[in-house]
């Protein structure tokens, strides 16, 4: 199984990685670790937020199996390996006192990549919110703001002349609409002024995380800074005025919200009318800190939304309704036409000359080891990579400044509200004997990165 694309259409320059997050992989949290808690050990303990009551307490064992996990990242041919910091491991009250145990790891891990040539590309914040910041309100509350500063310069000051990015933030809409509004992540709220509220301190967070980080870097470092948003291609389920109308608010509330803050500096109109009862006073005079000038942004596309309008006074009145197109383990359409009209969308209307990243793009299936050869046969997902690939090259034809291209992710791993079920690695893992075997997805990437 090969893709149809290859490295070579992509350019010399281009960077090929894959990508994890801390939560997801790491484990290793036992009291040897100085790790303090965060919000999503707590809200995984409470019955009927995730499936089986699975947690990341053991995760991959990524703590202990880092040294393999590169290894394999180094086989695969691969430029680059985005991860994150875990803020519970580096500060364990979220202010204050560092872990020396944590700020280690975090070296050993960094220098096992350079040594393997490989770049890392960091985030500073992918969802692991410490307990006692989450106890002052977390994302409801101003104060995270400047803790989020704080941590930023302690990463700047410790890492800044060994990365080659860092991101900010993970996916702001996912940390303030899906678990402020929707309830579905930690710390699991269904509240339009806790959204809302955490709609703008996530961006401003942001906003004074990427001063710090530059302030904090030492001299001489070339660190990028920048930021990873999320995006669905939102559409209208119906040929009708009212999906049509849903589908504009979701790509609002979705997409327009996050880039139009921390690039323009700007929310969109309809949404800062329908949310201005719930903002937190004063937002007006803070979104110049929002739109900090970076030096790339991060693109994480997975499917496209098809909209329809509800038929309520409530906000917003539309839910999403499931597409003829072939799906994933977890019902995500599979689009990569969406990927296309995003990064063409964005480059046009927001980013201009900015380098742009596809920080993560990829598919879930219930993957299963062969008992016969003991392969891993994915090819739906290579052709998944394959077609999002092509979709990448298309835009960059026309002019998009695409620089690199992250497959989410490295390893099967837990997948938030869904526990261990959706396999999304490229690298097959048994969770109970921790044994590591790369997929056909992982020899196609290898083929390609190492012909
Ligand atoms: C994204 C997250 C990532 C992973 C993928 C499937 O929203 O950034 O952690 O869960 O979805």
């Amino acid at each position: 199984m090969k893709f149809n694309v290859t490295k070579s259409s992509f350019g010399s320059e281009f960077i090929f990685g894959a990508a994890t997050a801390a939560y997801q992989i790491e484990g290793g949290q036992g009291p040897e670790t100085g790790r303090g808690s965060c919000h999503w050990d707590t809200f995984a303990a409470t019955r009927g937020n995730v499936v089986g009551l699975e947690s990341g307490a053991v995760a991959c064992d990524h703590y202990n199996r880092w040294a393999e996990d590169l290894d394999l990242l180094q086989a695969g041919g691969f430029d680059a390996y985005r991860f994150s910091f875990a803020w519970p491991r580096i500060m364990p009250t979220g202010k204050g006192a560092l872990n020396q145990t944590g700020l280690d790891f975090y070296d050993r891990l960094i220098d096992g990549m350079l040594e393997r040539g490989l770049k890392p590309f960091a985030t500073a914040y992918h969802w692991d919110l410490p307990s006692a910041l989450a106890d002052e309100g977390g994302w409801m509350n101003a104060s995270v703001t400047d803790r989020f500063a704080d941590y930023c310069s302690v990463l700047g000051e410790r890492y800044g002349d060994r990365l080659a990015s860092i991101a900010t933030i993970n996916e702001p809409w996912c940390v303030a609409w899906l678990s402020h509004a929707m309830g579905i992540h930690a710390p699991g709220h269904r509240d339009l002024r806790a959204a809302a509220r955490a709609m703008h301190h996530v961006l401003l967070a942001h906003g004074k995380g990427v001063q710090a980080l530059r302030a904090s870097f030492p001299s001489g470092a070339t660190t990028d800074v920048g930021l990873v948003l999320n995006y669905e291609k939102a559409e209208p389920a119906f040929d009708t005025d009212q999906s049509r109308h849903a589908a504009a608010i979701w790509h609002a509330l979705y997409n327009q919200w996050y880039v139009g803050g921390a690039i323009k500096g700007e929310y969109p109109a309809t949404m800062t009318e329908a949310l201005a009862e719930f903002l937190p006073a004063g937002w007006q005079d803070e979104m110049s800190t929002l739109a900090q000038p970076l030096d790339f942004l991060g693109v994480n596309y997975y499917t496209r939304a098809r909209m329809a309008a509800l038929p309520d006074p409530g906000f917003p009145a539309l839910e999403s309704v499931p597409g003829p197109l072939d799906k994933t383990q977890i019902g995500w359409e599979v689009y990569p036409q969406g990927l296309a009209d995003i990064l063409t969308w964005l480059h046009k209307d927001y980013t201009g000359d900015l380098p742009l990243y596809v920080t993560e793009n990829g598919m879930a299936w219930a993957d299963t080891v062969s008992a016969r050869d003991g392969s891993v046969q994915d090819q739906q997902r290579v052709d998944y990579f394959d077609s999002h690939l092509r979709a990448c090259l298309d835009v960059m034809a026309k002019g998009v400044p695409l620089k690199g291209y992250f497959a989410w992710s490295l390893l099967d791993n837990y997948e938030w509200a869904l526990g261990y079920g959706p396999r999304f690695g490229l690298v097959h893992v048994d969770y109970e004997s921790q044994v590591r075997t790369p997929k056909a997805s992982f020899n196609a990437f290898q083929s390609m990165l190492t012909a």
